[in-house]
């Protein structure tokens, strides 16, 4: 058998039919939002990355810091034999892991991006001799069904992207998971913790502009999918924080009156000068809210690590 597998559990068209239903929707309800999974095209996604090396940017710097300490324990806690990462992009931050899970018979990337899959599985299978990987293409916020492979199984949700979620999603989330897994085996769940509001906003409205230009990068994926008209220099990028809610929340406001043409939805949709679009909460955590969703889907938190300065959390719960 070969090491390297690719399972397509999304249709090719896809895609496309998910960006149309959620764009149709997301722009004729009031407010107008549209989810940030749209973001990640090949232009987004090379963003992102810039995004993740800005110094008010912390997240994925804290996150590897705890992955670099923590290994050897998060390894000796689980023993895992199937590491399941969802959302993998380039599993970068995941190769931590990998060393350290020296029982690790099968590694399952799951993400939208076939080419991020299979760069990231090729590379890893030739570091790795030994190694399987079973990339999946899928959405992991649908329906997951997972390769057999041996157990125990960890699953992985790095980078504190649940926090995309709003938390009547998280629930079905996490109930969905907790599904997947069995007695013995283990999450692990990266949230960004909730701190200083200043802090909060910089990392999400930085000097140099790489997170507008991320932001309006969306507009900029509706213009080519599906023929509309979107100037995205029309639109200023918005970073907020919402205190009660505990999210960051980012938006376009529109600088002007104007219309936009989306012919391949036969749309027309009007902004007044002001209104804004909303394209991402990011929720901020704390320790006992992630307890308790987790105990709410029938997971017990395990282990809590921070990094030094306490700005992100890993977690690992195990089936209860
Ligand atoms: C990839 C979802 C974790 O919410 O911090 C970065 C995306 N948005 N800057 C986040 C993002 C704006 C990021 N996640």
């Amino acid at each position: 058998m070969s090491p390297f597998l690719l399972t397509r559990t999304l249709p090719e068209d896809a895609t496309d039919a998910a960006l149309r239903a959620d764009v149709l929707e997301g722009l004729t309800r009031t407010p107008k939002t549209l989810p940030p999974k749209w973001f990640y095209d090949a232009h987004g996604s090379e963003l992102f990355e810039q995004i993740t090396e800005l110094p008010e940017y912390y997240p994925t710097r804290a996150e590897r810091e705890i992955l670099v300490d923590r290994a050897g324990e998060i390894a000796a806690a689980t023993g895992a034999r199937t590491l399941v990462e969802l959302g993998s992009g380039s599993s970068d931050k995941t190769r931590h892991l990998l060393d350290a899970l020296t029982d690790l018979a099968v590694y399952v990337p799951v993400d939208v991006s076939e080419s991020a899959l299979t760069q990231a599985g090729h590379a890893l299978i030739e570091e790795r001799p030994g190694l399987n990987v079973h990339a999946l293409i899928a959405d992991f916020t649908g329906a997951l069904a997972l390769p057999e492979t041996p157990g125990p199984r960890l699953l992985a949700f790095l980078g504190g992207t649940i926090g995309n979620l709003l938390p009547a999603e998280r629930a079905t989330f996490f109930a969905g998971l907790r599904a997947l897994l069995s007695p013995g085996d283990a999450l692990l769940l990266g949230t960004d913790l909730v701190k200083d509001e200043q802090v909060l906003v910089r990392a999400y409205d930085d000097a140099a502009g790489v997170t507008a230009a991320f932001n309006k990068n969306v507009l900029t994926v509706v213009d080519r999918e599906l023929g509309a008209d979107f100037d995205a220099g029309a639109f200023d990028h918005v970073a907020l924080w919402d205190s009660a809610n505990e999210w960051i929340e980012m938006r376009l406001r529109s600088r002007t009156d104007q219309t936009v043409k989306i012919p391949a939805l036969d749309l027309a949709v009007d902004f007044a000068a002001g209104e804004e679009l909303r394209t991402e909460i990011s929720a901020k955590f704390r320790k006992e809210g992630v307890r308790t969703e987790l105990s709410t889907a029938g997971l017990e938190l395990a282990h809590w690590w921070t990094d030094r300065e306490g700005r992100f959390a890993l977690s690992l719960s195990v089936v209860r």
